[in-house]
């Protein structure tokens, strides 16, 4: 794993921006796994501005993402579809059709067969992007997640609801279940890039970093992968 500590969020996500930006025009219809949550809002910020400045085009652009939460549809203004097409979609040329998120509305448990098989279609992403939680996890895949998995239902934990409560009215009204891509499928992409900013993140970049590979610390399943980049800002740093 390669690791990048920048003084600002605004500069380690400038670094994020050039490598998407960089990957795109290599390949103009090339496969994007995205993230939701506040580490990539900076990030997404950037890429329409490199749109608008012309430095970029979307337009053939597919994109997968990592997770739902059950219960949530499109138009709910929490769920991840509805970020994604607030945050960046709504902003760029990119074909909505090319676009996908796991369903939040449905039956779960083929929600995720469904969501597994488009994967399996869409084959291999050229980069994946990632944050990580407080206690280490990646997309929704909490500690204790084998890393065997493909997308599944997760029970979301105490820890991880009463962060995600910052983003709705009342912490009762957070989905207590999610859809969420696995980690044997995080691991299929070529590159993965993972953001984490603050010091709310310090102790579980440490953890990835220094911990040997255990499925009690989901991020450290990153250092079976070959081509990692750890973008972080100096306080989620600041514990290395
Ligand atoms: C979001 C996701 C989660 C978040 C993580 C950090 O799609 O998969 O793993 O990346 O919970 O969330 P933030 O960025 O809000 O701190």
């Amino acid at each position: 794993m390669e690791l990048h500590v920048f003084d600002t969020i605004q500069e380690a996500s400038q670094l994020a921006k050039d490598v998407f930006v960089k990957a795109i025009n290599e390949n103009p219809g090339c496969l994007l796994g995205l993230a939701t949550g506040s580490t990539p809002e900076v990030l997404y910020g950037l890429l329409i501005e490199a749109y608008k400045n012309g430095e970029v085009s979307f337009k053939d652009v597919r994109t997968v993402n990592l997770d739902e939460y059950v219960g949530l549809g499109p138009e709910h203004n929490q769920s991840y579809r509805y970020f994604m097409n607030s945050n960046l979609f709504d902003h760029i040329d990119i074909d909505k059709n090319n676009t996908n998120v796991p369903d939040g509305i449905g039956g779960p448990e083929q929600n995720a067969k469904k969501y597994d098989a488009l994967l399996e279609s869409l084959g291999q992403p050229d980069i994946q992007l990632l944050g990580i939680g407080g206690n280490g996890h990646i997309a929704f895949n909490e500690p204790g997640s084998s890393f065997d998995s493909t997308t599944s239902i997760i029970d979301l934990t105490e820890e991880t609801i009463k962060a995600n409560s910052r983003f709705f009215e009342n912490i009762d009204d957070v989905p207590k279940k999610a859809v969420s891509m696995g980690i044997k499928s995080i691991l299929k992409a070529k590159k993965i890039l993972l953001l984490a900013f603050g010091e709310s993140k310090a102790q579980a970049v440490k953890d990835m970093f220094e911990l040997p590979v255990t499925e009690n610390m989901p991020a450290t399943a990153l250092k079976n992968h070959p081509d990692v980049m750890v973008i972080v800002d100096k306080a989620a740093a600041s514990l290395l």
